[in-house]
């Protein structure tokens, strides 16, 4: 019955009928989330995405808006219960405007970030977010997950990137807000609270964009250090000595860079013998600098201290790509090797060392099964704090023993003053640990946000917020 009334509603075209074609959208790409769905509806325009709320709203049909889904936290799956309505983005694909004088550019959810960064790149700008998903994450996502990624230290996450959007809220309406301005003090900073809302609180149609000149050199190197701590002090004198120009520094672990280099054709050792711990950093420059040089002589100056043990520059831009094809690699490695469990953390950069000794010290203690892959974005302090299991390892032995891992590293990342959520989000997987972490008043906040925006609970149900289910409710008459 639902189904014939959503039909009678929206123009033809919108739903899509395969039922094969449907498959994609009821799982994500890890497969560890499975549901089902009323329909999936693929809107060509703002205009269909707010038929389609407006009817939702009024029947209290649920939502999962989805983008690319890349999503780690299962935030854009259906539910089991076969009644939520999933509508994906990508028909959504315009590059709207590109003002190159400006810096900005105005684009809809559904490009992929590969393509929102190549429509810059044709203009002659930069679009610096980063992800090794960006051929298939659509900058719609990436605004709902306010996604991090390997550009942060320079240019920060997505929110920091976005001006303005524009988004369906939850009864249809519009709120066209794509302003272009860089200073803009009028009220509450409603771009910045749909950015990071995981779907919960409209859908992103559109977004306008800060752009940067294009960077017209590179330094990167491959870094041996003895450990966090080292790395973590490596930055803070290469920051002393180049400043704003260290765009990327992401630490590796040894089984990280084995890992790639077992499952990832193509990559090869970036340097020789065998060393606990590796930086892959980078300088950027908006001119034409001796970044070799200056990149050069800081590793030198800190290996004189004993703060590097050996270090590899890239010679060209061919290296670098290599270099990147591994870092950017080790989730697929990782994947390739046997199920793992995910913790995307952080904690204030000085505070690294002693998590991962401390966190290290648990997971050896209690899941000796387990392998400890923690590797990431260290220079912003998130950590991708995995544990690898072998292939064979039973899917219930994984279910069972997640909690109580997941709760004993995020209480260690709370006991450093971290985030138990860096950069994938809450999703489904962390509703409970943001009711665990968060505090009362952080809580309310959010409920009374989501209450007012959301009444009836129709926005990716289940998902971020735990809230009372009020989609049991009697249907508005139609
Ligand atoms: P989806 O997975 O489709 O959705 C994610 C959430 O956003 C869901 O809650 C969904 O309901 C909501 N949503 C999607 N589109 C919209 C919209 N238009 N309006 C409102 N809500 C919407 N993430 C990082 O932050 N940093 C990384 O370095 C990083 N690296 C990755 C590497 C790999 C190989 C992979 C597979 C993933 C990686 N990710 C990373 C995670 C993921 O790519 C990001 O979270 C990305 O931003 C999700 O975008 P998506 O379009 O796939 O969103
Ligand atoms: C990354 O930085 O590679 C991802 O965010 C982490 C992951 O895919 O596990
Ligand atoms: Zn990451």
């Amino acid at each position: 019955m639902p189904l014939r009334s959503l039909r009678a509603a929206i123009p033809a075209g919108v739903l899509l009928e395969d039922e094969a074609a449907r498959a994609p959208f009821l799982t994500d790409h890890r497969r560890l989330y499975q549901g089902r769905a009323l329909a999936v509806a693929l809107p060509r325009s703002t205009a269909e995405v707010s038929t389609l709320l407006a009817w939702c709203n009024a029947q209290r049909v649920g939502v999962v808006p989805q983008g690319g889904n890349t999503s780690y936290c299962g935030g854009a799956t259906p539910d089991e219960s076969g009644a939520q309505l999933v509508i994906g983005l990508q028909r959504l694909r315009r590059v709207r405007a590109v003002d190159a004088a400006n810096l900005s550019m105005t684009v809809e959810a559904g490009c992929t970030l590969a393509e929102v960064q190549q429509a810059a790149s044709a203009a002659e700008r930069l679009f610096p977010l980063e992800l090794g998903s960006a051929g298939s994450c659509q900058i719609g996502g990436n605004l709902a997950t306010n996604a991090g990624g390997l550009n942060v230290l320079r240019f920060g996450m997505a929110r920091a990137l976005t001006l303005g959007v524009e988004a369906v809220l939850a009864d249809g309406r519009v709120f066209s807000h794509l302003r272009a301005l860089r200073k803009d003090n009028t009220g509450y900073d409603l771009t910045g609270l749909m950015v990071g809302s995981e779907g919960t609180l409209g859908i992103i149609t559109a977004a306008t964009l800060r752009l940067w000149p294009q960077l017209r050199c590179w330094a990167t190197a491959f870094v041996a250090v003895a450990d966090v701590a080292a790395a973590v002090t490596l930055l803070a004198r290469l920051r002393a000595a180049v400043g704003e120009r260290v765009n990327s520094y992401e630490l590796l672990p040894r089984n990280a860079v084995e890992l790639a280099l077992r499952h990832i054709e193509g990559v090869a050792n970036p340097l020789p013998g065998n060393h606990d711990w590796y930086v892959l950093c980078e300088l950027s420059s908006f001119a034409d600098e001796a970044l070799n040089s200056m990149l050069e002589g800081a590793l030198a100056d800190a290996s004189a201290v004993g703060l590097v043990q050996d270090a590899a520059l890239c010679a060209g831009e061919r290296q670098r790509a290599q270099l990147w094809r591994l870092r950017e690699n080790v989730p697929e490695a990782q994947r390739r090797a046997g199920p793992s469990l995910k913790h995307d953390i952080s904690v204030p950069i000085g505070a690294l060392g002693d998590f991962v000794a401390a966190a290290s010290a648990w997971v050896r203690q209690h899941v000796p099964s387990g392998t400890l892959v923690a590797y990431g974005h260290a220079g912003d302090g998130n950590l991708h704090f995995n544990i690898s299991f072998p292939k064979e390892t039973p899917a219930e032995f994984l279910a069972r023993e997640e909690p109580l891992i997941r709760r004993a590293i995020h209480d260690l990342v709370a006991a450093h003053g971290g985030s138990f959520s860096a950069e994938h989000g809450i999703g489904r997987l962390k509703v409970a640990e943001l009711e665990r972490y968060a505090s009362p008043v952080t809580l309310a906040m959010m409920r009374e946000v989501k209450r007012s925006l959301d009444p009836h609970g129709i926005m990716n149900p289940g998902k971020l917020l735990a809230v009372a289910d009020t989609l049991r409710e009697t249907p508005a008459a139609s």
